[in-house]
């Protein structure tokens, strides 16, 4: 039906001559035509126009004008000729192209506006290249727009590269169709040469491209490079978090730190925590008045000293320092924490809950190497699940490759450097069996003082605090870059004070580990001193080099020197004593046992213990059998493996001395002394009260103390309950 009414109408129309002449002259012939194919081609043109089909065009044509035609078709074929020129660059003008100069692609809001290769442009949101095609049946050559995404996308910075170096580059995306915000990721430029992994890459950022479409995006891309990568802004590259090789830039997310300036970087560090949320907001000054109150108390000075070795560790080749943080409720732990969050980004954010796997709390930890971080226990179920993991990752801060951190953490890259600082309810050694870990990791069990004046500073530290944050950090990165050269004399000086009060005070045998310990505390000097000149520079009040090697030694005293952590093979006798007691697996001198999992037999004057069963206990308890060669050492044992009698059998093991055992855990040395009730009361208290504190028991059971000290105790209990010495409960006494 449409056809018969089309031709009608050009019917009327092509009566009419010159109206046809003039549709004509509107179209050129290509030059190369015969006069026939000219008819030919003119007659298609009309049918293709008015949408009819070419046989009813024929015989229009054929009736009516076929000469007058066929003269005309010359003619214009001459025109084309001349016109060859002015129509190829016609179709280029469908893509008009200045040659840029100057950096391309700084941030504009409308992707029409970008720098585009040649051919390329952005129309209503998709990326088209202007190509030539020549019309199948006409023959002719058109311009067209090919879609090549469905989102726009350009090229905006790249990295220098270099002889190691490979480039990067920066692609710029709308986040939306709907929105005017603009996201960036930067790829490597090998990634393109494979289409899977760009097509991936780029669909994983929402950048809608067609299957088919992927070669045309290729294209793109390398066509983008070539004509304008010398054109697009260099960036240092930063792979991760903190200081890069030579120390001359510490990346903070997107912000680079220089000795004088801070500087964009192009960071391939993902994910909003590790890079978002180290902004800045609100005013330093704000800052300032908000966190000056709660500075005032010694222990948040320490804790905002011990929080500021984080960049100082690679600088000092410094192991990583984990400090625990623990005690009641509502006595500003967190608060302290986000004052030294604050310092970089926004505290919340910064924050790390311990609330679901080990290996995301390391994922966390790893986004922010040389940076001090956050860990806030949720409950104690779950901080005694995966807390010694996580002190024995960050105390060597070794990612041992258990897991897979997407985004955060290259494949090259596995140590990371931090100063932690966990805070608990309880003591961290409470979870923490591994003397290993305990010896790496500090508990700081101070709290602020309870009073109402500091739960009103605290309430109102926390909030404003939220709304201020990120400007100590850069700057206290800047004065280290600065006094770069002072750091290992103060470090030293810082040393020897704490090592020389230490020798003074700890006995020989802990000296070695306690001054493993040292070294953190020097730290801490070295960052307070640092810290405070900060402080000087932006107005607050400051403590001088006196208050804070005071500041830092109280601490130490309280942290290291009068508690020294055991040595392992102290800590093996304790168990061992321990295991003695409140178990039926060791045969008491020669008594037959039943028990179907004998350790061992205790003799009078030695404790033989079975190989096999030792090195599963000591696996039990975080420790190492090889503790076995320290008990040689010690004089505790002749052999560490020997064939030794248990319950009338020869077996493998070892045996231990029980006078010396007795000597180095404090006890008394047993004589014939059953019938002196002054020595045998003694001796039960100092055993009760070694197994209550040192061994954690709440109480302890008589038939325990009877196994332990070899001989009756009801009555002395008694006797000492009378005095008030000891106290009963229904399972046992304790003091
Ligand atoms: N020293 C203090 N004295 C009295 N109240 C305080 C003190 N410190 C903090 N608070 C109150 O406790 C609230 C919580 O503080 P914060 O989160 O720092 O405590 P916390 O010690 O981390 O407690 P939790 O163990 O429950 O996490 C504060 O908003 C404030 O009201
Ligand atoms: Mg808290």
């Amino acid at each position: 039906m449409n056809e018969t009414k089309n031709i009608s109408e050009v019917k009327d129309e092509y009566t009419r001559f010159d109206s046809a002449k003039k549709f004509i002259s509107d179209h050129l012939i290509p030059e190369n035509k015969s006069p026939n194919d000219a008819t030919d081609y003119i007659r298609a043109r009309i049918a293709k126009q008015y949408q009819i089909k070419d046989t009813e065009m024929k015989k229009l044509l054929t009736n009516h004008y076929r000469v007058s035609l066929n003269t005309l078709a010359k003619l214009k074929m001459e025109e084309a000729k001349a016109n060859k020129q002015k129509t190829i660059n016609e179709s280029k003008k469908a893509t008009p192209r200045i040659v840029p100069k100057g950096i391309v692609n700084d941030k504009v809001t409308d992707f029409e506006k970008y720098t585009y290769p040649s051919y390329y442009s952005v129309k209503d949101g998709k990326l088209l290249k202007t190509i030539e095609v020549t019309d199948p049946f006409t023959k002719e050559i058109e311009t067209i727009d090919k879609d090549i995404s469905l989102t726009p996308f350009v090229l905006c910075k790249r990295t220098q590269p270099g002889i190691d170096k490979k480039p990067y580059y920066t692609i710029r995306y709308p986040i939306s169709r709907f929105s005017l915000e603009q996201g960036e990721f930067t790829v490597l430029n090998s990634d393109f040469s494979d289409l899977n992994i760009m097509h991936k890459t780029l669909a994983a950022h929402g950048i809608n491209i067609p299957a088919e479409q992927r070669k045309d995006v290729n294209e793109y891309i390398t066509k983008f490079i070539y004509e304008l990568g010398h054109l697009l802004k260099v960036e240092p590259l930063i792979e991760r978090n903190g200081w890069n090789e030579d120390n001359s830039v510490f990346a903070m997310g997107k912000k680079g730190i220089t000795a004088d300036k801070i500087i964009p970087v192009t960071t391939l560090v993902k994910g909003s925590k590790h890079c978002d949320s180290l902004m800045q907001k609100g005013t330093l000054k704000e800052w300032i008045s908000t966190v000056e109150p709660v500075m005032e108390y010694d222990l948040s000075r320490y804790m905002f000293y011990d929080s500021m070795t984080a960049p100082l560790l690679k600088l000092l080749h410094h192991e990583n320092i984990v400090t625990c943080h623990s005690g009641e409720s509502s006595r500003g732990k967190t608060l302290l924490a986000w004052i030294a969050s604050s310092t970089m980004g926004d505290p919340k954010e910064l924050q790390c809950k311990a609330d679901s796997t080990a290996n995301a709390v390391l994922a966390h930890v790893v986004g922010f190497n040389d940076m001090p971080v956050d860990i806030e226990e949720v409950t104690v179920a779950k901080t005694l699940e995966i807390m010694p993991s996580v002190i024995y990752t960050l105390s060597n801060g070794i990612d041992k490759g258990r897991c897979t951190i997407d985004g955060t953490l290259r494949d090259d890259i596995k140590s990371f450097r931090t100063s932690a600082r966990i805070t608990t309810e309880n003591p961290l050694s409470d979870y923490v069996k591994n003397v290993g870990g305990l010896v790496r990791n500090r508990e700081q069990c101070e709290l602020l003082p309870k009073d109402e004046k500091l739960a009103i500073i605290a309430k109102a530290a926390k909030r404003n605090i939220q709304g201020n944050y990120g400007f100590f950090y850069p700057l206290y990165i800047q004065h280290i870059m600065k006094n770069i050269d002072r750091l290992e004399t103060l470090y030293n000086n810082a040393y020897k004070m704490l090592n020389d009060i230490a020798i003074e005070s700890v006995p020989k045998e802990s000296i070695s580990i306690v001054c493993r310990q040292t070294d953190s505390y020097a730290l801490d000097i070295v960052a307070g001193i640092l810290t405070e000149e900060v402080f000087q520079e932006i107005g607050m009040p400051t403590k001088s080099k006196e208050e804070i090697e005071n500041i830092v030694l109280d601490n130490y005293m309280r942290m290291v020197l009068d508690k020294p952590v055991d040595l392992p093979y102290m800590k093996a006798l304790k168990e061992i004593s321990a295991w003695i007691a409140s178990t039926q697996e060791f045969v008491k001198n020669g008594e037959k046992n039943f028990s179907r999992d004998i350790a061992g037999e205790v003799t009078d004057t030695e404790i033989r213990i079975i190989g096999k069963a030792f090195t599963e206990k000591m696996k039990s308890v975080g420790l190492s059998s090889s503790v076995r060669e320290d008990f040689k050492v010690q004089g505790l044992t002749k052999n560490t493996n020997e064939r030794i009698t248990v319950n009338g059998n020869s077996i493998k093991g070892f045996k231990i001395n029980r006078k010396v055992m007795d000597e180095k855990l404090g006890l008394n040395v047993k004589g014939d002394k059953k019938f002196n009730t002054d020595i045998c009361c003694n001796e039960i208290l100092e055993t009760i009260k070694f197994m209550t504190s040192k061994l954690d028991k709440e109480v302890v059971e008589p038939y325990i103390l009877k196994v332990v000290l070899g001989y009756e105790v009801t009555e002395h209990l008694k006797k000492l309950e009378k005095e008030g010495k000891v106290k009963k409960t229904e399972s046992g006494y304790y003091i």
